[in-house]
């Protein structure tokens, strides 16, 4: 065989596109306290990257007592340090995005997303959908992520399984295709049935733990077979037989392509505590969520699709991690791959400025002790020390060519007036709420009528950021009040329509950083009331920025 140039180029194409098709990069949505802490440290477990469970909030502990965080973020201790965690197992590479929620629920969590290509739904078994879930949720949707469904602690009293599955079909609109199903909850919790190998798999009280070790439960066993009534007692089993029936008549059997086009949900059983259908969980993930997919472009003025294998290195912002080091006014910048093989020191453009970087120092996020990584493919997540070069929805590449579409801005749930508490640097305001807004931190409105600002963010986080950010970086010290608009919407349509929604709305409408319409409505009911009223006016909830 010759090694003709051609020939190397070929496979060494083939090499980026094998890569890239065993990524599996997925993020986690929940409600808090559904699990999805203790679900990333078994998936991890499950995955071989930890031995213990418990490592994951002693290594951010470790981490933020190492590194000068941000004030803030030590006084409430937030971990915002471990954006990604890579693992290697069963032949596939899973990059498992962090979500922040509770109280640092913020517009990250929202773009975080933007760069996930599958999402699992934790649900807790005895809330069903709860309202961040569903926040969550629609975000996917917005962006075709397929979702996989872990009900989570079936180790307590759950609510009837049938019901959950009902709950995800009404809410959702998504078809829940079990691929288990459980046999009781709480203290009669024994286990669930593998619906696809008519196997059992036994629940063991005192297996798993904290400690998280598979070990304490036994492997599948035969359901038909007479190992099954050392689990099950007769009644038992004969009930999980029936509502394995039921199930399975009942419900649309798994199809991939469905799941992958976003209307249908594989739903997973377990115990994330008790590191039970966490195996079968990561399993899952690694057979059906998707490699990268091919991502929207314009090259030169031309749309096209950049595809994973494609040997140009690219990859666009998608969360901008500022001050780790106050002194140095370090940013990270977390940049998901689209295509190539990018290779430590390689040098990448921005499109947008044309400036171009060295990244001589990539951040590779390996939950295990291996740190460095000489190379990342299509799907993986690097961090790029820079010093405030790179900007959110920043496209990166060799040739500087490639722009991908803006990442979204979504509409805030906060919606806060800001004050310079010195009347004399107001234009100095101006400037920083702008670049503020520019990067992502916020989102900045202007009321069409009066001088005010406004500041919208979708957690109460971003404003303490932002405040942070313009004492320390501004120097402005700036009072935040409530202001008179609960909701904001981008509105949409033809000019005529637009005008007359606009006219009888004066008090209400606003503009966004790139001028563009704002609906900023009282309440959701305002809005309901419009989308009523005015049929041929759009009210989006997000924004696809150019
Ligand atoms: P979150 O990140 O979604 O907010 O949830 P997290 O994992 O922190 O879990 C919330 C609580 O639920 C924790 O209890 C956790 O131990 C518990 N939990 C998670 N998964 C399961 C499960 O499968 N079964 C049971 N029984 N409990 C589960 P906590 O008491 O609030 O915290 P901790 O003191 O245990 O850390």
């Amino acid at each position: 065989m010759s090694n003709s140039p051609a020939a190397e180029a070929t496979s060494s194409r083939l090499g980026i596109a094998a890569q890239a098709a065993r990524r599996r990069t997925f993020a986690i949505i929940s409600h808090p306290d559904a699990g999805k802490t203790t679900l990333t440290e078994n998936l991890l477990l499950a995955g071989g990257a930890i031995r213990a469970a418990g490592q994951v909030r002693a290594r951010g502990e470790n981490r933020r007592t190492r590194s000068d965080w941000m004030k803030i973020e030590r006084e409430r201790g937030i971990s915002v340090s471990a954006s990604v965690m890579t693992f290697d197992h069963d032949g596939l590479m899973f990059n498992l995005l962090d979500t922040p929620g509770h109280e640092d629920f913020s517009e990250d969590t929202y773009r975080t997303l933007t760069a996930a290509d599958a999402a699992v739904m934790v649900l807790d078994a005895a809330k069903g959908i709860e309202p961040q879930t569903l926040k969550l949720f629609e975000v996917c949707r917005l962006r075709d992520i397929p979702i996989v469904t872990f009900i989570n602690k079936m180790d307590r009293e759950a609510q009837d399984p049938f019901e959950l599955l009902d709950e995800i079909g009404s809410k959702l609109a998504l078809d829940p295709a079990p691929l288990y199903w459980p046999a009781g909850s709480g203290g009669r919790f024994k286990g669930m049935l593998d619906l696809r190998r008519d196997q059992f798999l036994p629940f063991m009280k005192k297996g798993g733990g904290a400690a998280g070790n598979e070990d304490g439960h036994p492997g599948p066993i035969a359901f038909r077979g007479n190992a099954v009534v050392s689990y099950l007692d007769p009644d038992e089993q004969e009930e999980l037989s029936e509502n394995a029936e039921l199930v399975l008549g009942a419900s649309k059997p798994f199809d991939a392509q469905s799941f992958l086009e976003g209307h249908m949900t594989p739903v997973f059983f377990g115990s994330a505590l008790r590191h039970f259908g966490v195996d079968q969980l990561l399993e899952g993930i690694g057979a059906y969520a998707p490699p990268p997919k091919p991502v929207a472009a314009v090259k030169s003025g031309l749309a096209m699709h950049v595809a994973p294998g494609d040997r140009e290195v690219s990859g666009f912002v998608f969360k901008v991690q500022a001050n780790m080091d106050p002194n140095h006014r370090d940013r990270i910048a977390f940049l998901k791959l689209c295509s190539g093989r990018f290779s430590r020191g390689m040098k990448l453009k921005v499109q947008n400025t044309g400036k171009q970087l060295s990244v001589n120092a990539p951040m590779m996020f390996f939950a295990s002790d291996r740190e460095l990584a000489e190379d990342a493919f299509a799907g993986d997540v690097i961090g790029i020390p820079n010093h405030g070069v790179l900007r959110v929805g920043d496209s990166l590449s060799e040739s500087g060519l490639l722009r991908f579409a803006g990442l979204p801005n979504f509409a805030p749930e906060i919606l806060q007036r800001v004050r310079v508490k010195d009347p004399l640097k107001a234009k100095h305001l101006k400037k920083a709420l702008e670049s503020l807004a520019e990067e992502g931190v916020t989102q900045l409105f202007r009321p069409s009528l009066g001088s005010d600002f406004i500041v919208g963010a979708v957690g109460q986080l971003q404003f303490e950021v932002m405040a942070d950010r313009l004492a320390n970086e501004y120097q402005l010290e700036v009072i935040f009040e409530p202001s008179p608009y609960g909701e904001a919407r981008w509105i949409l349509g033809e000019k005529a329509d637009l005008e007359d929604f606009t006219s009888k709305h004066r008090s209400a409408i606003g503009t966004d950083i790139d001028d563009q319409p704002v609906y900023l409505a009282k309440s959701s009911w305002d809005i309901g009331y419009a989308t009523e009223r005015y049929p041929k006016v759009r009210f989006e909830r997000s924004k696809e920025r150019a």
